[in-house]
């Protein structure tokens, strides 16, 4: 009956409008409906000319009505969109059998967690935290801890280097970061350790001075599972009076042992960098085969953890502290070879890898 199908596009019409929410989709429904060749509401009128000749006037009514009742809906609906009330009103009609949109909690990354693990331990023992830039001078990077230009120590570190002509600028706002560079001659580079912060907080704090500096590093590296170009270090720095290796131990041995636990031991044997002097590398017995020998340690039952020495005098000069008076020990080790030896991570390309599988197990 043709009287049934008014009601029913006017309930149509009517649900439609409840779920339109921008002037667009109001424009489709206007066409849907009142289109002169195709609209649905268009084309009801048209059938009526079909029904018998008595029934004609009382359908038409209805008709009319329907149309004017639609006419004013749409004209309602587009002021309230026009105004931003529609919205609200939609509200309304909240549809409880929808499901729902699942909140994500967020969280910190791994390192993130790792590096304020090591902060406590020591902020513990009253080491101040103290950050440095990651674009950094040259001289701060290398020749403030006693690399020249010409020393083979920088083929060692390979890093990314500015264009001379961005200089000036990027140096101008890290300036106003509060990073005051003493030496502005020379080139800029992605840090390739943590130790560019040894000369910079002699210079703020002089001595004696107990930090460390924690952050991102940079080389130009080949990545495997074991180096990245981006990774992050922890930087200690010890001066004070009479400071001694047996200090350097201590220290690290507690750091170590609060974060990975008891059972881990530590071993130094003699290593090179220009900025130490004695130089050692510093091993942590293999956590995946406990003394046994396995891949990871190269069946040796130690893994090369850290680089660390007592601070050369040159560089203490250069920090302007009096190296016959003071004394210190420096090291530096990489936060995600820390954080693999505690959980048995074989990759160190899972922490950059946006990898939520592996995120979220920590
Ligand atoms: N900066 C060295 C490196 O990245 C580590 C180190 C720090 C060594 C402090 C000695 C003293 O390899």
């Amino acid at each position: 009956m043709l009287q049934e199908k008014f009601k029913k596009i006017k309930q149509e019409i009517i649900d439609e409008l409840q779920r339109t929410k921008t002037l667009e989709q109001l424009d489709d429904l206007q066409k849907k409906y009142f289109s002169r060749t195709a609209g649905e509401l268009t084309k009801l009128v048209k059938e009526i000319k079909n029904v018998a000749e008595a029934e004609r006037p009382k359908i038409g009514k209805i008709a009319n009505e329907v149309k004017k009742e639609a006419v004013e809906m749409f004209e309602r609906i587009k002021k309230n969109l026009e105004t931003g009330k529609q919205s609200q009103d939609n509200s309304r009609i909240f549809d409880p059998t929808i499901p729902g949109k699942k909140e994500e909690a967020g969280r910190l990354h791994i390192l993130t967690q790792m590096r304020r693990e090591v902060e406590d331990v020591c902020v513990g023992m009253g080491f101040m935290i103290v950050d440095g830039p990651e674009l950094e001078s040259e001289w701060y990077n290398f020749e403030a801890v006693n690399v020249p230009a010409w020393h083979p120590a920088r083929d060692m570190q390979d890093t990314f280097y500015i264009k001379k002509s961005r200089n000036q600028e990027i140096k101008k706002s890290t300036d106003q970061d509060n990073h005051k560079l003493t030496n502005l001659d020379t080139n800029l580079v992605l840090r390739t350790h943590t130790s560019n912060v040894q000369v910079r907080a002699m210079e703020k704090y002089g001595v004696p001075l107990r930090c460390i500096a924690p952050g991102r590093t940079y080389r130009n590296e080949a990545t495997d599972a074991r180096h990245e170009h981006t990774f992050h270090q922890v930087e200690g720095l010890m001066v004070d009076k009479n400071i001694s290796i047996a200090n350097f131990k201590a220290v690290f041995d507690a750091i170590v042992k609060a974060i990975l636990g008891a059972d881990f031991k530590t071993r130094i044997r003699p290593g090179y960098f220009p900025f130490v002097e004695p130089g050692f590398e510093v091993d942590l017995s293999c956590a995946l085969c406990q003394g046994q020998g396995c891949r990871v340690c190269k069946h040796t039952s130690w893994v090369e953890f850290c680089g660390a020495g007592m601070v050369h005098p040159n560089v203490l000069k250069t920090g302007g502290v009096d190296p016959k008076k003071y004394s210190g020990f420096a090291f530096g080790f990489g936060l995600e070879r820390l954080t693999m030896m505690r959980y048995g991570i074989n990759d160190i390309r899972l922490f950059h890898s946006g990898d939520l599988r592996f995120l979220r197990q920590f």
